[in-house]
Formats: C-alpha cells, structure tokens, sequence
C-alpha cells in the first residue's frame, strides 16, 4: 500500500487520457537535403546504389542493428549509416532497412545528401562524412495529443512531468555509456495504472559525450513542446527519444517463447535483444502535431473508473 501516492490522488482527483494502441499508420519522416544532385550513371550514382544496396544484407546489422560504411573516392565519394530501434531482432531491421533504401530513392531522387526516419529504423547517406559526427538538428517533435491532466491540475500535471524528467535522464545516462548498441528501454509507474513506457538510442557511433548531448537536446523537446503530454517523440539524425503510457517497444521478458536472435558472436548488449512483434506505428507524416486514438480514462484512486470516448 502506498500511502503517500493515494493520499495525493485523493487530494487531487486526477483525470488521465490514455491512448490505446489501435494500429495507426506507420510513422516516417524523408529529409531531402538539398545540398547538391548527382545525375543518372554518374560515378555518384553508382557508389551510391552500391552502398545502398550492401545495407540490408550487411552483417554488421547482426551484432548491434548498425550500419556505417563510406564507399568511393572525393568527389564521388558517399557515407551512409543506417540504424535499427534497440529491440528490434536483425531479420526486421534487414527489411526495415531495404524497405528504407527503396523509399528514400523515390521520395529524394538525385539527392547527394538525404535521409529517413521511420519508427523502427533510419537510414542517412551523404556526399560529406557524416559517420562518427553528432547532428541534434530536429526531424521532427511528435506528441500524443492527450494531456496527462486535465482541467489545469497543475499538481498532477508536475509529478507527471518530474517523474517523466527522472526516467528520461537515468535512460539518456544508460543509452549513452552502450558501446555496440547505445540503446536504453525503461517502465516507470506513475499510479497502480497508469505507467511511462521509454525509450532513447544514438547512433553507436558517435561518443558517450555526444550521445548525451544528442539526447540532452531532445529533453529539451520534449519539456518545451510536450508539457503534460501522454506520450511524446523526439528524432533527429544521432538520436531518438520516445515515451508513451503504453508499451510501444519490446523487453525479453515479453518474449513467450525466446529463440536467438543474434548470431552467438559479439558480447550480448546491456540489455538481451527482445523478440519484435508488431508495434503500432503511432504518427502520421511530417506534422509536428499528431493523431493517436485515444479514449480518456478519468481515474478516480478509490478505484472508480469510468471510460469515455475522446
Ligand atoms: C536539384 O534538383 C532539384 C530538382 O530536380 C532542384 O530543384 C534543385 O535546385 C537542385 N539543387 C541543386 C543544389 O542544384
Ligand atoms: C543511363 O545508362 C543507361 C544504360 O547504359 C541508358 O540506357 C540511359 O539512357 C542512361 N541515362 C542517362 C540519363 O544518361
Ligand atoms: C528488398 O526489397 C526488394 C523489393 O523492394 C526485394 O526484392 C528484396 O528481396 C528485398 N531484400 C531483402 C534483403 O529483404
Ligand atoms: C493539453 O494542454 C495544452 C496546453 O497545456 C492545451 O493547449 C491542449 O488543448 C490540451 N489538450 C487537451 C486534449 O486537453
Ligand atoms: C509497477 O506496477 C506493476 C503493476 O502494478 C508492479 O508489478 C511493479 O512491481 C511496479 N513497479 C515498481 C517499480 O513499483
Ligand atoms: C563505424 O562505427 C564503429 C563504431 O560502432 C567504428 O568503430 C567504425 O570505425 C565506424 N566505421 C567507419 C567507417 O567510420
Ligand atoms: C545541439 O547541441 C549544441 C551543443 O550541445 C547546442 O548548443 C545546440 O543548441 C543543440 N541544438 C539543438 C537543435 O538542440
Ligand atoms: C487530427 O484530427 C483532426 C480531427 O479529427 C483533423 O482535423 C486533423 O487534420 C488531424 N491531424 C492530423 C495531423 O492528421
């Protein structure tokens, strides 16, 4: 029994919205830096095509779900870095991957430089050298357009966002010290039924020191646009912040029946890699504000609970 949590939602009866995890369309994001263009059969197209096209088979995505690789020589010469969410088992990052190397092509074509995030994986390749350089620039904020509390609950509204604030550092701590996979998943409890569901990562090929910076510059994304919010992103090239009050990622204990999913070689990361299933895609296209399906759920703490539609 925890007294001093329930005397404060008998204060301050708080009302939640939660989302539920109705599938929604798979979130991405195309940046389509127009820093130059190659033309077709140029030695630029080749390398390109080539390095592209060696990503998804790559055995480097079997210990740490990373790619980076340069192929060609200045000025032809092109970097790509690919990278796979955390939990995510090599067979999924391979397809997310080459799903990733076909899209991009269409969506920036003759592009020298783009990229594309996608909730489960990104893909970057460029004309400079972007591999081992740290890059906080946003892709885009997205938020759950549900508020933690309603109604100007100012009490409930900080206990959420310092509980959110404490997971959210000792996470960016976890994910930047990972040398294969710079990668941390966590679960906060925030009342008997309500819970934070984290998760940060960096390209594991930038430093400890970057890494936390990458991730310093996306809390602060995430205090500036999601004050309150149930569930928040933050992506930008050399890293990747998500929280939500539902489990959106994938622990080894969710894992019914575990098989190896890594080829026995390199140490196991900090944290065994999961089995994947299906996560629910949970944002649209390049707005910064999203819609997630949600049904809020007023939460009384003696118990009472009563289930209206948003
Ligand atoms: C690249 O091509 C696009 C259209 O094909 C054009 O709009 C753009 O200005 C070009 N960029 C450069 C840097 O030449
Ligand atoms: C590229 O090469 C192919 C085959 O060699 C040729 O058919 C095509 O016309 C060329 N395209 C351009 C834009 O030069
Ligand atoms: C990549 O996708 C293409 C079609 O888009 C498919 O033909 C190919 O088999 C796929 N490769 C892998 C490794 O999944
Ligand atoms: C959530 O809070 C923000 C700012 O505090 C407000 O603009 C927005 O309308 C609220 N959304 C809902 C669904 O209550
Ligand atoms: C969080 O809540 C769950 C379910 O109520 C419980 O099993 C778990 O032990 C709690 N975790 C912590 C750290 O309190
Ligand atoms: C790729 O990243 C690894 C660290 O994950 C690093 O050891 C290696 O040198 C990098 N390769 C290139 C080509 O930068
Ligand atoms: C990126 O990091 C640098 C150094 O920490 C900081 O000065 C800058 O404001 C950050 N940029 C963004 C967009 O957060
Ligand atoms: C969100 O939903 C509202 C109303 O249902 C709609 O008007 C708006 O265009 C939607 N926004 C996005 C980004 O889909």
């Amino acid at each position: 029994m925890d007294s001093p949590r329930l005397c404060i939602c008998f204060l301050f009866i708080l009302n939640f919205v939660v989302s539920l995890t109705t599938p929604q369309p798979e979130p991405r994001s195309n940046r389509c830096s127009d820093t130059g263009n190659y033309t077709t059969n140029s030695t630029y197209a080749r390398n390109l095509n080539a390095l592209l096209s060696s990503i998804p088979a790559s055995s480097d995505l079997i210990s740490d779900g990373f790619f980076n690789s340069s192929i060609g020589q200045n000025p032809n010469q092109v970097y790509a870095i690919g990278l796979c969410r955390g939990d995510l088992a090599v067979a999924s990052c391979r397809s997310c991957l080459n799903d990733s190397v076909q899209a991009i092509i269409q969506a920036c074509p003759n592009q020298k430089e783009a990229g594309r995030w996608h909730d489960l994986c990104m893909l970057r390749f460029s004309n400079r050298n972007i591999l081992g350089s740290m890059d906080n620039s946003s892709v885009y904020v997205a938020w759950n357009i549900g508020n933690a509390t309603n109604g100007g609950d100012e009490l409930g509204n900080e206990r959420f966002n310092s509980l959110r604030g404490y997971l959210l550092f000792n996470l960016r701590d976890q994910a930047a010290a990972g040398s294969l996979r710079k990668y941390a998943a966590d679960v906060a409890n925030y009342t008997n039924i309500l819970r934070f569901y984290a998760t940060e990562q960096c390209t594991p090929d930038i430093s400890e020191l970057d890494c936390k910076s990458c991730l310093n510059s996306a809390m602060k994304d995430v205090t500036t646009d999601c004050n309150g919010r149930l569930g928040c992103s933050s992506i930008k090239p050399s890293c990747v912040l998500r929280y939500e009050t539902y489990q959106f990622f994938q622990t080894a204990a969710d894992a019914s029946a575990p098989t190896p999913l890594v080829a026995p070689t390199p140490p196991m990361p900090q944290s065994p890699p999961p089995i994947p299933t299906n996560t629910p895609g949970m944002h649209d296209v390049s707005h910064s504000c999203l819609n997630y399906s949600t049904t809020v759920i007023r939460i009384k703490c003696y118990g009472m609970v009563v289930i209206t539609n948003a």
